[in-house]
């Protein structure tokens, strides 16, 4: 069974999803770690409510990325920790962890990528007009949600689709789309 590391920086609803196939025995893994960039975070109520440990840090108190990204790197050395799962995890990887985990390291985003990287995917759908959006698996590079795909699916953008509508559609997307990704890249 490999242990995994969990990335995440707000409400960790994917997060609990991959907790919750774990503790049914659906995902063969052990989540050793959640890392977390901010400390009012829930996903660290979430990991507190389920026995995870989590290594919370705030990038301003260190001098580089390089400085905290090594600091991470040794949390996840420590604990055995083969694979980081990214689960709105909102910075990019640097070399540091690129380097120690090279493709070993997956996100999720809310598009149907090459389209709307980067931040509020779903406004800049919306604001694009555009009828069909969806959610992408890929693996992770330098860039910005560049990393080749892995998995995706396409969510329908109906006429009086709200941001609020959109985001509960594509969030019980990316719940099943990620848990059954990992299932398959786990059993490797
Ligand atoms: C998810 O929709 C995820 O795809 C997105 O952040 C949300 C986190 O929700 N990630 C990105 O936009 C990465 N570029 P969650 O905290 O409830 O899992």
């Amino acid at each position: 069974m490999k242990n995994i590391a969990v990335f995440a920086s707000g409400s960790g609803s994917n997060f609990q999803a991959i907790i919750d196939e774990v503790e049914r025995g659906e995902l063969s893994a052990r989540i050793a770690l959640l890392v977390c960039d901010k400390q009012e975070a829930k996903a660290i109520e979430r990991a507190k409510m389920h026995n995870i440990e989590v290594f919370g840090f705030d990038p301003k108190a260190y001098g580089s990325k390089e400085e905290f990204e090594q600091e991470i790197k040794e949390e996840l050395q420590k604990r055995n920790v083969h694979f980081i799962v990214l689960a709105g995890y909102m910075r990019l990887i640097g070399p540091t962890l690129l380097r120690a985990y090279e493709g070993s390291i997956v996100n999720i985003h809310p598009s149907l990528l090459p389209s709307f990287p980067g931040k509020d995917a779903i406004g800049q759908a919306l604001l694009a007009g555009v009828k069909v959006t969806g959610v992408t698996i890929h693996y992770v590079d330098e860039g910005m949600d560049t990393g080749q795909i892995i998995a995706q699916e396409a969510v329908s953008i109906d006429q009086y689709e709200t941001k609020e509508t959109l985001t509960k559609k594509i969030q019980q997307v990316e719940h099943y789309l990620y848990s059954k990704t990992l299932k398959d890249l786990l059993s490797k």
